[in-house]
């Protein structure tokens, strides 16, 4: 029997191929480089599933070019902004996600940017390799403290309930904020349902774990920052645009807030030229899954979405089921 015909946008950890390949003719993106919008609609021409990245940008034209005989767009992470699901459900294409196998490895990033900012950790491993190391000093790099103080957690789904659970070991109060209470959330880490408002006036650390949608977008601006301590740190491991990121550049020069550890960017992957001067600013390049383990369970968890899609079964993490039968 013919084996089904599945295109990959970019090279993933050798399991998730391997076992891809044992049930299907695949073709991978021979380059580590996002597609240009051109090579992606051909390569997903005529394709019967297409395992993509949250670098490609999916939408009706995209599904239009795939072709009616495609099943299945698997993306290889849990956020899905780069996907017109609604345009995937007119196609009659399912869309899957990677949730649950990355909660830990972003949760564990967002407290390495946590401590990272606090402590002033790359400005202090700069600072000596600059060779500016004389010997201990009392004012040296001078950070903030971590146990005691309160941590503002917004958005209480996987991540920021991860997130928030391992705040435990530090005796930080927590406080929340979410379109809805959070019942689980609130009985595993004790924390409290507060307005926004309230959340960055009282927060000494503030963490965003929200999805990128319209109501998102610029969720912290130039108001909220100042609203924020002049001691406060925010964290985003979320997506870019729920951060403006001119506002946050203001912010870090004018000591509004103490500063930010930033995993993600408006216009990834550019960054705003002015935020790489920062020196309270940490920045790293969207790596919160990047673990060898995690990244290679991300892949292993597209392929079953698709070979369920391929076997006539319902995908483990789809997100539009009613596409199905
Ligand atoms: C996701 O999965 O949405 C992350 O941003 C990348 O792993």
């Amino acid at each position: 029997m013919k084996k089904p015909n599945v295109y990959v946008t970019r090279m993933l950890p050798q399991p998730a191929i391997d076992l891809l390949q044992e049930h299907c003719d695949i073709e991978i993106n021979p380059d580590d480089r996002v597609l240009e919008r051109a090579e992606l609609l051909a390569k997903v021409r005529g394709r019967d599933a297409v395992l993509c990245l949250l670098t490609d940008t999916i939408d009706e034209e995209v599904f239009a070019a795939a072709g009616p005989q495609c099943k299945i767009f698997a993306n290889y992470a849990v956020g899905f902004n780069n996907i017109d699901v609604a345009a995937a459900t007119r196609h009659k294409i399912m869309v899957s996600n990677t949730p649950d196998v990355l909660t830990d490895a972003t949760a564990d990033l967002a407290w390495t940017l946590l401590f990272a900012t606090a402590r002033r950790v790359v400005e202090a491993d700069k600072y000596l390799r600059d060779g500016k190391y004389k010997g201990w000093g009392p004012m040296l790099l001078l950070g903030l403290d971590i146990t005691g103080k309160t941590l503002g957690v917004i958005g209480t789904g996987r991540i920021g309930g991860n997130f928030a659970a391992k705040a435990k070991g530090f005796k930080m109060k927590i406080l929340y904020n979410d379109i809805q209470p959070n019942p689980a959330f609130e009985a595993e880490t004790g924390g409290v349902l507060v307005d926004k408002e309230t959340l960055l006036k009282e927060a000494d650390f503030v963490s965003v774990h929200v999805p990128l949608m319209p109501s998102t977008h610029h969720l912290i601006s130039t108001n909220e920052f100042k609203l924020m301590k002049k001691s406060a740190v925010l964290i985003n491991t979320s997506r870019g645009p729920v951060v403006d990121e001119k506002a946050l550049v203001k912010a870090l020069k004018s000591g509004e807030i103490w500063g930010a550890g930033l995993d993600v960017y408006e216009n990834e992957p550019a960054v705003e030229p002015e935020l790489l001067e920062c020196e309270n600013a940490v920045l790293l390049p969207h790596v919160a899954s990047g673990t060898i383990e995690t990244r290679t369970n991300m892949g292993l968890i597209a392929v079953r979405n698709i070979l369920a899609a391929m076997n006539g079964e319902v995908p483990p993490t789809v997100i539009n089921k009613e596409v199905w039968g």
